[in-house]
């Protein structure tokens, strides 16, 4: 069922009697990225995916966005649904607002998976780099920056192997409104670092990543799993960044074993 809250293009599934699954997508792309893994926790769990603010079907407005807004939208989604105790389930961009609504709220949820996503706010060149995709997007460049961003996102076999998911998603992500999509990269150029608070998270938490991401590699994810008590890394061997679409079977897999390990 599709719902529009609060200007967010909100998608529910299953038994709103099930435990609560959210799901939040990465940057330049929409709620559909997880699909495959709404098909299939719906069958047992009240699956909750919603375009982010400025992305996708939800609303853009002046496309001024702050991470923290996009916190107070899951966590304004969370109220108006009454959800009990949702898994909290985020890659990359939706990853950053997962750890900062952890850090606000923890006790709202009942565990964490993220994917292919980091604690460290942007670094300098981080921020440059920003700044400089938003300079090409003013010069009118918008689809270039999409395709060669998105690009960069999965791993080369993915590319090679599934080349027309692969286009669907990249003409997908050229879709989007490019003011929702600057919005979006001074949001994410604007967020805290959450790595203080990593140490005190007290929830179940997975921690997901693809073997080829370049943006959030294992190298940067393993020590920011270590860093929670209760955390299990999992490695999606040939996987880019974007996992829930490069190998959704081991994704689902490794969602499911946390989710029975930890009775939720
Ligand atoms: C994402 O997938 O959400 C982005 O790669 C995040 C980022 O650009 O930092």
């Amino acid at each position: 069922m599709e719902k529009l809250i609060n200007g967010l293009s909100v998608f529910l599934s299953g038994n709103y009697k099930s435990k609560p699954i959210i799901f939040v997508h990465g940057f330049p792309f929409d709620r559909l990225m997880w699909n495959a893994q709404v098909e299939e926790f719906s069958m047992n769990y009240f699956c909750v995916t919603f375009d982010i603010r400025g992305l996708g079907e939800s609303s853009v407005e002046d496309g001024q966005f702050t991470m923290e807004g996009f916190v107070d939208d899951l966590e304004f989604l969370i109220d108006e649904l009454k959800l009990n105790k949702p898994i909290l389930c985020g890659l990359s961009m939706g990853g950053y607002i997962s750890l900062r609504a952890i850090e606000r709220f923890q006790n709202k949820f009942s565990g964490l998976i993220l994917c292919d996503t980091k604690s460290e706010a942007d670094d300098n060149q981080g921020k440059l780099k920003r700044a400089a995709a938003i300079k090409q997007i003013n010069s009118g460049d918008f689809e270039n920056f999409v395709e060669t961003f998105v690009q960069n996102c999965f791993g080369e076999r993915f590319v090679k192997e599934n080349n027309s998911e692969y286009r669907m998603v990249v003409d997908r992500s050229k879709k989007n409104n490019p003011l929702g999509v600057k919005g979006c990269l001074l949001a994410m150029a604007g967020r805290t670092d959450t790595t203080e608070s990593l140490s005190g998270i007290n929830l179940p938490a997975l921690i997901i990543c693809g073997s080829e991401d370049k943006l959030s590699p294992p190298n940067v994810m393993k020590p920011m799993s270590e860093k929670i008590s209760n955390s299990k890394f999992v490695l999606i061997e040939g996987a880019g960044h974007m996992t829930p679409i490069e190998n959704p079977q081991e994704v689902i897999s490794a969602i499911k074993e946390f989710l029975t390990q930890n009775d939720l």
